[in-house]
């Protein structure tokens, strides 16, 4: 089969933060095929280059209909935002071609990494990730709240310092407030959170609190929740936000 398939992530939202190696796939596609609000992202291609958008929700539709094309002999690239194989398209291409035509395992198929949204927050709050992490999405879409529920629990008692992806949308407000009711049960109440909206684009914005008195009245769908491990500390600064970091060892401040 002559078709190609590249699974690109165009990272936070700047601009600058999408690589060379997907700046350069997007401009030799024939096709471009994602959500809409991912295509709006991506500047204007050669002339013919099409564009398939369509809703969030219908992930491996829209991976479907991207391996038909690359089947045809197009050179399709397939868009998510930050990195496209953290709770993105990179899955949902694998999905389909695993459940799909047998022939769509014989293209090329290729995944183009880019910088995931939990990296963008990290580095705008200093370096929170200087220890073991975890990344979970409160999206009960496709999972149930009790897998939520139950990997939030591992990774508070596993002292990890933890991303929440997906943390709240106009359809699920209420599922942040249930994760921190959880795990203020389960960590100390001066842990360090850290909200950053529009992470890597000039739009960004963080706050930082404390768990026992958190207010997550603010978090939308553009916001990366980042919960500190019991070792995430702040430095302060006059007139500026503090940096957050966690040491690289457990014994730094022991
Ligand atoms: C479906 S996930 C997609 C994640 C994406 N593939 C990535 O690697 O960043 C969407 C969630 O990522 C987070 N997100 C994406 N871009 C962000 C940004 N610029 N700033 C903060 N959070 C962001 C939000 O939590 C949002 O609800």
């Amino acid at each position: 089969m002559s078709g190609k398939i590249t699974v690109v992530g165009l990272g936070p939202g700047g601009a600058d933060l999408t690589t060379p190696a997907v700046a350069s796939a997007l401009a030799e596609a024939t096709d471009l095929v994602g959500y809409v609000t991912y295509l709006d992202r991506v500047p204007a291609g050669p002339a013919g280059q099409r564009r398939h958008g369509s809703d969030n929700r219908v992930e491996v539709e829209r991976a479907r209909h991207a391996l038909s094309l690359a089947a045809e002999g197009r050179t399709v690239v397939v868009v998510s935002g930050g990195d496209p194989g953290v709770f993105a398209m990179a899955s949902a291409v694998f999905e389909a071609v695993e459940t799909g035509d047998p022939a769509w395992r014989l293209l090329d198929i290729r995944v183009e990494p880019g910088v995931t949204a939990m990296l963008a927050a990290a580095a705008h709050a200093g370096a929170p990730l200087g220890g073991d992490f975890c990344a979970i999405s409160l999206s009960d879409n496709l999972k149930s709240w009790a897998t939520i529920e139950k990997r939030l629990e591992a990774a508070a008692r596993g002292d990890f310092v933890i991303a929440l992806y997906n943390p709240a949308s106009k359809a699920r407000p209420e599922q942040i407030g249930r994760a921190f009711a959880l795990l203020q049960t389960l960590k100390a109440p001066d842990t360090i959170v850290m909200f950053v909206r529009a992470a890597g684009t000039p739009d960004v914005q963080l706050s930082i609190q404390q768990l026992g008195s958190v207010d997550a009245s603010a978090v939308d769908m553009r916001t990366l929740v980042l919960i500190g491990s019991s070792a995430t500390r702040t430095i302060a600064r006059e007139g500026a936000a503090p940096w957050v970091y966690t040491p690289r060892s457990e014994r730094a401040f022991s």
